[in-house]
């Protein structure tokens, strides 16, 4: 029988999701059916529920449901937990729904697996302090970075993840227009929603040190408004999240499947189809 899994958002119709895990089934001849569903503002918990109830498998689970998905899950992985967003939920033994958050795994397989980038001892400074950064926080200062920095338009919102994750490695929070104040970063990640609308905080000329490099979670046909800069201020490379997003993907995968499948040819093929 076909296995069904779904990706729920909204908007949801550029979704590269379906075309990702389809890869992924390819690889292994594995008999899954996987769709784009829009979903109602306020709707995700029926639409979830009338899946599972009805044999679905597995669901990828985008903007702006990702804390829904974290209250519908009957468990939830420390990962997840400790992120307070779900992107992934997949049933259990007896019919229970496991919520997972592979953005953050997603993101250290991109830069240190595929970049091959190395965080270990690094100054890093990731900018933003919204969902997409309380996902990654855990898995980067898991590498040891020598140092990371949170820095936000409203600094109040860094400081409260400093908070919340103090405990697990060197964090600190600061303001954009304080940056300038700061020493040179080895690594800088935009975590910002800002190049969605081809927008950028205002960043200080010496940011980088020397042989920086710069990640934006964003991904699009061309490079983003962050990369550019970056590129413009003397990076050594510069990437953005389409490697990501295959990663956490693939995470996704092995939780529904226990199988690990290869990122490489499919973020290729994404690469080709985006130009
Ligand atoms: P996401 O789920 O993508 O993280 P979010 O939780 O709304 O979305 O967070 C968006 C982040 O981008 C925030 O850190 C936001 O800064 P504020 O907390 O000050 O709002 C940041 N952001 C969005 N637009 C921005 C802009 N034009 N300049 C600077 N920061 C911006």
């Amino acid at each position: 029988m076909t296995d069904r899994y779904a990706v729920f958002g909204n908007p949801v119709e550029h979704s590269l999701s379906p075309v990702i895990h389809r890869a992924f089934a390819a690889q292994f001849g594995v008999d899954m059916a996987y769709t784009r569903q829009l979903v109602a503002a306020g709707g995700f918990d029926t639409a979830a529920r009338q899946f599972f109830q009805g044999g679905g498998m597995g669901l990828n689970v985008t903007v702006p449901f990702k804390q829904d998905a974290y209250h519908f899950a009957n468990r939830l992985t420390a990962r997840a937990k400790r992120a307070g967003a779900v992107n992934t939920l997949a049933v259990q033994k007896g019919r229970a729904v496991l919520g997972d958050n592979t953005d953050g795994a997603g993101l250290v397989s991109d830069i240190t697996g595929n970049l091959g980038w190395s965080v270990v001892g690094k100054r890093v400074l990731i900018l933003g302090a919204g969902g997409a950064v309380r996902g990654i926080l855990q898995p980067v200062l898991a590498q040891n970075p020598r140092e990371l920095v949170i820095a936000n338009r409203t600094v109040e919102k860094a400081q409260q993840l400093v908070k919340e994750f103090t405990r697990m490695g060197s964090l600190s929070a600061v303001g954009v227009d304080n940056l300038v104040d700061l020493q040179a970063f080895d690594m800088v990640i935009n975590g910002t929603s800002a190049s969605l609308g081809g927008d950028l905080p205002s960043l200080p000329d010496r940011l980088l040190a020397r042989n920086a490099r710069c990640y934006d979670l964003m991904y699009g046909a061309a490079p983003t408004v962050f990369m550019n800069w970056a590129t413009g201020h003397g990076a050594l490379a510069v990437a953005d999240g389409l490697g990501m997003l295959v990663e956490q993907a693939a995470e996704s995968f092995f939780l529904w499947r226990g199988l690990r499948p290869a990122t490489e040819p499919v973020i290729a093929a994404l690469r080709v189809s985006l130009m």
